[in-house]
C-alpha cells in the first residue's frame, strides 16, 4: 500500500509534522496579539528582537562547544565551532536592519509598554559576555600549557592550527563588537544623543562597549609586530 505523506505521524501538539517538530504552534503565539499592541510595528520590534535571542543561544552553544574542544587540545574543531558562533552574531548584526524603518516617534510609543526591560537583560548577551571570558581563559591555558610564544605564532605559518585558533577569536571578538558599533548607531539614530535608555543607562555609554576586547593578548600582538617590525622605530 502506498504511504499516506500527508499524515503527521510524530507526537506533539499541532496539525502537521513539521508544526510538532518545530513548535511552530508555540512559537508564532509568542508575540503580542494585534488587539494588545500599541502600535503595529510591535511585531517588527519583538520579532527582531526574539529572532536575535534564537541566534545568540546558538552562538552561544557553539562557542561553549568550543572552549570544552580547546581544553580537550581539539584546536581545529574549536576554530570550526567559532566560525559558526561568529557567523550567528554576524547574522543578528545584519537584521538589526530592519529596525531603521522604526521612525523614532513610533518608538517612542512602543517604548511606553517595555517597563524597564533592557538590552542589558538579554540572556542571549549576557551569555555571549560570559562565554567571552571562557574562551580567553581556556585559550590563555593552552598557550600556557604549550608554551606557545604568540609573536613567534603570527610570525610565522597561517596555517598552523594555534594561528587559525586564534584568528577564530579574533573574528569572534570582532563580530561582536560590530554588532555593538551597529546597535549603537541604530539606537542613536532612533533615540538621540544625551538620553538615557529603558534601564536609564545613558545611550552614548554604549560607545566603550563597542572596544571592549574580549581576547586582550590577541590584539596586543599586533601592536608588538608593529613596535618590532621593520618600520617599527618608525613613530
Ligand atoms: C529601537 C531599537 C533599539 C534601541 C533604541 C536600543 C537602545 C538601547 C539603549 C539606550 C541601551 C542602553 C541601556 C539601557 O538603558 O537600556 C541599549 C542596550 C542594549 N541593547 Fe538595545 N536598543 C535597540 C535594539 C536592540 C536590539 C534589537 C537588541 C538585540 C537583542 C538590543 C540589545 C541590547 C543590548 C545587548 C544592550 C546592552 C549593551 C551591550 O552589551 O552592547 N537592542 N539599547
Amino acid at each position: 500500500m502506498a504511504k499516506d505523506y500527508s499524515v503527521a505521524v510524530l507526537d506533539g501538539e499541532g496539525a502537521t509534522d513539521y508544526a510538532r517538530y518545530m513548535r511552530t504552534d508555540t512559537l508564532l503565539s509568542l508575540q503580542r496579539r494585534p488587539e494588545d499592541m500599541v502600535h503595529r510595528d510591535e511585531l517588527l520590534f519583538q520579532i527582531v528582537h526574539q529572532s536575535t535571542e534564537l541566534w545568540l543561544k546558538l552562538a552561544n552553544a557553539e562557542a561553549a562547544a568550543a572552549a570544552g574542544q580547546m581544553t580537550a587540545g581539539a584546536l581545529d574543531t574549536a576554530s570550526r565551532l567559532l566560525g559558526r558562533s561568529a557567523l550567528a552574531v554576524e547574522l543578528t548584526t545584519e537584521q538589526l536592519e530592519m529596525l531603521e524603518s522604526l521612525t523614532p516617534w513610533t518608538f517612542q510609543a512602543i517604548r511606553t509598554v517595555l517597563g524597564h526591560g533592557s538590552g542589558f537583560e538579554s540572556p542571549g548577551w549576557t551569555g555571549l559576555q560570559k562565554l567571552g571570558k571562557e574562551l580567553n581563559r581556556a585559550f590563555a591555558a593552552l598557550i600556557d600549557r604549550d608554551e606557545v610564544d604568540l609573536a613567534e605564532v603570527y610570525r610565522g605559518d597561517p596555517d598552523v592550527p594555534v594561528y587559525r585558533l586564534a584568528e577564530a577569536l579574533i573574528n569572534w571578538d570582532e563580530r561582536v563588537a560590530l554588532w555593538r558599533a551597529r546597535h549603537y548607531k541604530i539606537a542613536t539614530r532612533i533615540i538621540g544623543h544625551d538620553v538615557v535608555g529603558t534601564k536609564g543607562a545613558p545611550v552614548d555609554s554604549l560607545v566603550r562597549l563597542v572596544v571592549h576586547k574580549f581576547f586582550p593578548d590577541l590584539w596586543q600582538v599586533r601592536t608588538e609586530l608593529t613596535r618590532t617590525g621593520p618600520m617599527g622605530t618608525v613613530s
